[in-house]
């Protein structure tokens, strides 16, 4: 990765003194330009104040672009509409990682050698043991995805290319394997170890789905469905949980601590646990004939109730993943023979929502999780179990973006700044006389 250059500057008049100061304006392949203001405090001396960093660019990046005006998500270049109808996960994950889609010779030993990893160490079993059985699944992921660091410690220096490669294919293989014996072990059935003859998704079904006392076939409608849903939750750029692993890894800290980073981050409410939090609601709203008061609930500023799966912090117009999951569910659902009331609640929510001046003035329209909920219900997963869902499809981006982190020369440790607005510097004073 070289210094992205740039012939174009900006300058910043400081109208308290009168100087002038002008700073490079760097541009990329696609999407806004960026002032590169590292030397603001240097020549100015002043911090930018960014609450959120919601136009602030932490680093360059060539794995996702999105254009929340136009509703454009892109791997790699490939619009995620054409990779959701056309490619599977396993190429995905080839493209996020290396760049490119795979040929037919790459293609296979990538699935081989993530096929080959899909097994964790036996005694990492013991740590489930410790979690009470109805611990959130996203609590057990977040635990033993930290643990991972207790075994492979040849995979740990992150300095070593071949250790990134071995830890990034292992988080990629073992992520579904955890993620299933959480899901198990808070039903309290035996762990089901994964199977080499099974493509990704299908294995992640039949060690959640699985028993021992008698043969699991896997639905192939549910196994492309959840291919699927994995496609749609590889990349998203540098949301949250992307942003939490790359700040955890520009300290030097493992990939294994880094990813248990990302699924902490992962699992608030206002990000992967909104998919959860979309089934209550919908499950909350239960007829959709009560939509109406629920919309009303959510544009009361004065209620705390928001209609999850809605708005995005950079989508403005419509999230291109939310378009490719509606019909996903639809057709899913029809396959599957599922009449579910809450698909109904959803269409009529989605319907008023976005015919009503709150949200059409504060360009709010469905995303990516307004509708997984309903498909990932469908297929027979618990509502507890969609943020370790998204968990599993979302590894392999910030796994990307991780090293691409590590092998970028500008990155150094992230250590944001502050405006300070408490107390000034004031003497100590003895407890006899406060
Ligand atoms: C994901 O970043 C990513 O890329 C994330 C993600 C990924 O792939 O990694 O796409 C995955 O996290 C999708 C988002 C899932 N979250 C939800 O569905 C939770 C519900 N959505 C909101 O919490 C909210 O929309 C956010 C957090 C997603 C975005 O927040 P923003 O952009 O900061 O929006 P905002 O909070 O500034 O809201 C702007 C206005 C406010 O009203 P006003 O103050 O202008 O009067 O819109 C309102 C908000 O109150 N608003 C909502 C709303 N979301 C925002 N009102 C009702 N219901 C909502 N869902």
């Amino acid at each position: 990765m070289t210094e992205p250059k740039s012939n174009e500057n900006v300058t910043v008049v400081d109208n308290t003194t009168g100087k002038q100061t002008t700073f490079p304006l760097l541009s990329g392949t696609a999407g806004a330009k960026v002032i590169d203001i590292r030397n603001l405090y240097k020549d100015l001396g002043y911090f930018t104040f960014d609450p959120g960093y919601t136009a602030t660019g932490s680093c360059q990046s060539a794995i996702t672009y999105i254009d929340g005006d136009e509703g454009i998500l892109l791997y790699r270049g490939y619009p995620i509409e054409q990779l959701a109808e056309k490619s599977d996960f396993m190429e995905v994950c080839h493209l996020l990682l290396f760049g490119e889609l795979p040929d037919k010779k790459q293609k296979d030993q990538f699935v081989w050698d993530i096929t080959h990893h899909t097994m964790v160490h036996d005694q990492i079993s013991n740590f489930f043991r410790g979690f009470r059985r109805d611990a959130h699944p996203m609590a057990v992921v977040c635990g033993v995805v930290g643990a991972l660091s207790a075994f492979y410690h040849d995979s740990t220096d992150i300095n070593d290319p071949w250790h990134r490669k071995v830890a990034s294919y292992r988080l990629i293989a073992k992520m579904p394997t955890i993620a299933a014996m959480a899901y198990k072990y808070s039903v309290g059935q035996p762990f089901v170890y994964p199977s080499n003859t099974l493509d990704y998704a299908a294995n992640f079904l039949r060690m959640c789905f699985a028993v021992p006392a008698e043969e699991y076939e896997v639905n192939p409608i549910v196994a492309k469905a959840l291919d699927l849903i994995f496609i749609l939750h590889a990349d998203h750029e540098q949301n949250a949980s992307a942003s939490t692993v790359r700040l955890a890894g520009s300290t030097g800290a493992n990939p294994f601590a880094c990813i248990a980073a990302g699924c902490a981050a992962l699992w608030g409410p206002s990000h992967g646990g909104a998919n959860e939090e979309v089934l209550k609601m919908l499950n909350q709203i239960g007829d959709k004939n009560k939509v109406g008061d629920w919309v009303k609930k959510a544009k009361d500023p004065d209620d705390p109730f928001r209609l999850f799966g809605f708005g995005h912090r950079v989508y403005k117009n419509h999230d291109p993943r939310a378009n490719v999951i509606r019909k996903a569910a639809h057709q899913v659902l029809n396959e599957l023979g599922v009449n579910d009331p809450l698909l109904e609640v959803a269409i009529e929510l989605e319907k008023i929502a976005l015919e009503d001046e709150y949200f059409v003035k504060r360009r709010l329209y469905p995303n990516v999780d307004f509708y997984s909920g309903i498909m990932l219900k469908a297929m027979g997963f618990p509502t507890s179990m969609f943020t370790a869902l998204f968990a599993v499809g979302r590894t392999v981006g910030w796994i990307a973006q991780w090293n691409e982190l590590i092998e970028d020369p500008s990155q150094k440790i992230n250590r944001p700044r502050q405006l300070y607005t408490g107390p000034t510097s004031r003497d100590y004073i003895p407890v006899d006389k406060r």
